[in-house]
């Protein structure tokens, strides 16, 4: 990562690291005007299909060089045929001239054949397979209803050297909604690990600190996802002072020191801890409903939120770790080449952006954030 130097402040306060770093923070720590790193890679994402997806695919494609794109369409990506046509789908949907790989994970089901899908990794139409607990979440209804049921598969998996991306929370209805990624690593996670240490687990979009002393203390098969907007948001951004739909994603934001604590990871300079910003957008109408769906919309403005926590934090000298390098190791997929920057400017975010016909409130929305990716 490149720091370019910037004369007009020195804030002492981001110096608060090790002895080299502390000479390197006090000369670069927040006093610079621009970051140059490898273009990151987004490994977590929801591009949609048909119009919603050539509507929001270009703003991921914009930052990220490749993306984990999550399979829960309706149908969802169950099986190599429907992987390969949707990878097909989303690169027909890339504005002319625009370098992106979508990288495509397969639904587990009930029915999921271990064959099936060790030969879609195999042939490289999957790159990783996802488990979402059977309604646990948006479009989880095809889910695996008991993990005894992809045992088979998770094993074969394990063995092939497939990753596994996992939705970690229970459903069961007598768990209380903050509760459930704790009650899923002590009643499912820990005893997968356990059973099948071989097996490469991505553990995304973590939000409790329980989750990040669970991934600290596994062993190297064992790695973490991040969103942006369980760093910068706690339960208080959803419920305080009325209901803001637009906060409201699963897992659920929760308490104050979980988001501190999912800080201190994401900043840490673990390589467990990558970035995948969980995007997942819906209109307006749907969020702003009785019912509301789950799921922020923060593609657009990913990079620019990520570096805001790095640079409250002191950390941007590990910025670039966190966003291109540890996922792309964890996958086993080589680093990206070329660089990206962002500059130290205003970056105002816009109330709305136009997807599909229909207007997405997306994450930061009227607020402006401090730095500005270039590309
Ligand atoms: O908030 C979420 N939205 N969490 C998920 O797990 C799914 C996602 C979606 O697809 O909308
Ligand atoms: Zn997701």
């Amino acid at each position: 990562m490149e720091l370019f130097p910037r004369t007009d402040f020195l804030r002492q306060d981001s110096v608060t690291r090790g002895p080299c770093l502390r000479i390197n923070l006090r000369e670069m720590g927040a006093n610079m005007n621009m970051i140059t790193i490898r273009r990151p890679d987004d490994w977590h994402v929801h591009l949609r299909d048909g119009d919603m997806l050539r509507s929001v695919v270009a703003h991921t494609a914009r930052q990220f060089a490749r993306a984990i794109v999550m399979p829960n369409l309706s149908p969802p990506v169950t099986d190599i045929r429907a992987g390969r046509a949707y990878r097909d789908r989303i690169v027909d949907a890339l504005p002319e001239g625009m370098a992106f790989e979508p990288l495509i994970t397969c639904y587990l089901t009930d029915g999921t054949d271990p064959n099936d899908l060790a030969r879609g990794f195999e042939e490289g139409v999957f790159t990783a397979a996802k488990l979402y607990p059977a309604n646990a979440t948006t479009n989880s209804a095809h889910g695996v209803t008991d993990i005894a049921n992809i045992e088979q598969a998770l094993a074969r998996m394990a063995g092939i050297g497939m990753p596994l991306c996992v939705h970690g929370e229970v459903t069961d209805a007598q768990i209380d909604v903050f509760d459930r990624e704790k009650v899923f690593i002590e009643r499912i996670l820990a005893p997968l690990v356990e059973r099948l240490p071989a097996l490469k687990v991505i553990f995304e979009h973590i939000t409790t600190e329980d989750a990040v002393r669970f991934v600290e203390e596994a062993g190297d098969t064992v790695a973490a996802t991040i969103t942006p907007q369980h760093l910068h948001i706690n339960r208080n951004a959803m419920l305080a002072g009325g209901i803001r739909p637009h906060a409201y994603c699963l897992p659920v934001a929760k308490r104050e020191r979980h988001r501190l604590a999912l800080r201190g990871a994401a900043t840490s300079g673990s390589p467990k801890f990558f970035l995948g910003t969980d995007s997942a957008p819906h209109t307006r109408e749907a969020k702003e409903n009785a019912c509301g769906c789950a799921g922020i919309f923060n593609a657009p403005y990913a990079l620019e939120s990520y570096a805001a926590v790095f640079e409250e934090e002191g950390a941007l000298d590990r910025f670039e770790g966190f966003t291109s390098e540890y996922g792309a190791r964890f996958y086993g997929l080589p680093l990206n080449e070329e660089t990206v920057r962002l500059e130290k400017r205003n970056c105002p975010v816009p109330e709305t952006i136009d997807a599909a016909g229909a207007a997405i409130v997306p994450f930061h929305a009227g607020e402006t954030l401090g730095w500005k990716f270039v590309g």
